[in-house]
């Protein structure tokens, strides 16, 4: 986590607030008439696809949030999903959008899934921002994506390398100065 790297901007904040405009539209659809959508965020990632999405929808929402955590500071998945944090409310019998920053292996997103799903919710669907099918270890789809992406290593709007650059206000791919070591 120490070696020198360069931030290329992949996705601009204005591709992604236009995007993000265009899965409400789609959300709104699907969940109109719902008397209250829980909106539930995955830590830390979700946080700033959340508060821009939670901004655009116009629908009735509570927001609650959920950390599972399987890379911890490293590059590589652990495949074992652990959840750090639990929901506070109950989901049993509402309408639950899950939110999370990016599918890489499928295992957070599906641990966290098949999890809320075994609490029986009246309606269970997801978004993700970003997906890399390539990368893919359990067959598992978002309900909404973003944009789906290259096996690059991504960074920003959430996304950390080593807990750093969630801050920034684009996606930007990481490129490490050492050429041996990058892709
Ligand atoms: C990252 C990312 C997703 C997950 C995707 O979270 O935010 O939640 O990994 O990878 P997967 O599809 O291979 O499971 P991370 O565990 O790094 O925690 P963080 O959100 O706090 O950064
Ligand atoms: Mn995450
Ligand atoms: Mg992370």
């Amino acid at each position: 986590t120490d070696r020198a790297y360069v931030i290329d901007e992949m996705i601009s904040a204005k591709a992604i607030a236009a995007r993000i405009e265009a899965l409400c539209r789609e959300i709104q659809a699907e969940f109109s008439g719902t008397d209250k959508l829980i909106v539930v965020g995955l830590l830390r990632g979700s946080f700033v696809f959340i508060a821009d999405l939670v901004r655009e929808l116009d629908l009735p929402i509570e927001v609650d949030f959920l950390e599972a955590s399987s890379y911890g500071d490293t590059m590589e998945s652990s495949r074992e999903v652990r959840i750090l944090k639990d929901l506070r409310g109950a989901v049993e019998g509402r309408d639950v959008l899950v939110v999370e920053d990016i599918v890489d292996t499928g295992h957070t997103l599906n641990h966290v899934t098949r999890l809320l799903a075994s609490r029986n919710p009246a309606r269970l669907k997801s978004i993700a921002l970003l997906d890399k099918p390539s990368r893919r270890e359990v067959d598992f789809r978002a309900d909404w994506t973003g944009f789906e992406i290259p096996d690059e290593f991504v960074v920003g709007y959430g996304i950390d390398y080593a807990q750093r650059n969630r801050n920034l206000p684009f996606i930007g791919k990481v490129r490490f100065e050492d050429a041996a070591q990058s892709a």
